[in-house]
């Protein structure tokens, strides 16, 4: 029986068993996916048991997506240039580092008519999921990436290992088409993001990273500005189907039934 995890602090919120399990059965591999709340002096023993074959596979969550890396032998571009890994596995005898939430944002996107291409796009917060959102708005060709944070310093990080973002002062709205919310307000149901969205303008698209709740107040004042919305659902799917396929080499279903694990 192949063992599967994904690993994280807090885990308990973790819908990846769900979906991951779903298609294991579905697929008839005889193998089980669970979730673990590890602290970070466990890492370096989890990783060994990649090597050692008795877990085949890892999903990494909140907030070790960096931590994990000096334990790996090897990183895919992706993960090397944005220094954050969702997905392990041993490949060619080397424990790998993949990021496959790049790909998540990207699909994401198809269910929308929205074309990041030579779009101005605003980022709110500088966490965990932020360097790939960048790396996907940089390769789909955003015209202007802007990053705006509470606290500027974490800003300025991510310009020093970009380049080509302008970090903006918190709470200061500049023209955009698309802004996206990956801060963590939100996450319960009555946060609200400290800035006036008032003035925005018509036609322009609201993201947020956050799929639980389903309909964040972020995306409650974009659906009233008349703003096309989208939460991170599909983003969360579209990983978890690219680290099925790097694990199984099976692209999995994403139907209704799938969707209907996650709500
Ligand atoms: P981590 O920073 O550990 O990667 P995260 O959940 O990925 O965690 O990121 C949290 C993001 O939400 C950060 O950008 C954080 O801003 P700070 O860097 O200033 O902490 C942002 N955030 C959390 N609470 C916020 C609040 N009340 N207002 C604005 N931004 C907030």
């Amino acid at each position: 029986m192949k063992k599967y995890l994904v690993i994280g602090n807090p885990i308990n919120h973790s819908l990846s068993p769900n979906i991951h399990n779903h298609w294991l059965q579905e697929n008839n591999i005889e193998g089980v996916y669970d979730k673990k709340k590890i602290n970070q002096n466990e890492i370096k023993d989890l990783i060994s048991e990649v090597r050692n074959n008795k877990i085949t596979g890892i999903n990494v969550t909140v907030p070790f997506k960096k931590e994990v890396i000096p334990f790996l032998d090897k990183l895919s571009e992706e993960a090397l240039v944005t220094q954050s890994v969702n997905t392990i596995y041993l490949e060619n005898n080397k424990v790998t580092g993949h990021n496959t939430d790049i790909f998540g944002f990207k699909h994401s996107l198809k269910f929308t008519k929205f074309d990041i291409k030579n779009k101005k796009v605003l980022i709110l917060g500088a966490g965990g999921v932020v360097p790939s959102i960048i790396y996907a708005l940089k390769k789909g060709g955003a015209s202007n990436i802007l990053l705006s944070n509470r606290t500027k310093s974490k800003a300025d990080e991510l310009k020093k290992s970009f380049g080509n973002l302008d970090v903006i002062g918190w709470g200061t709205l500049p023209d955009f088409d698309m802004i996206i919310n990956a801060t963590s307000v939100g996450l319960n149901k009555n946060e609200n993001i400290d800035i006036d969205f008032s003035r925005v303008k018509k036609g322009s698209f609201f993201y947020d990273v956050i799929y639980n709740p389903k309909e964040t107040n972020f995306l409650k004042t974009g659906k009233n500005l008349g703003a096309q919305v989208l939460n991170g659902k599909m983003m969360f799917v579209y990983q978890a189907f690219e680290a099925f396929k790097l694990w199984h080499k099976i692209s999995p279903v994403i139907n209704e039934e799938v969707l209907r694990l996650l709500d």
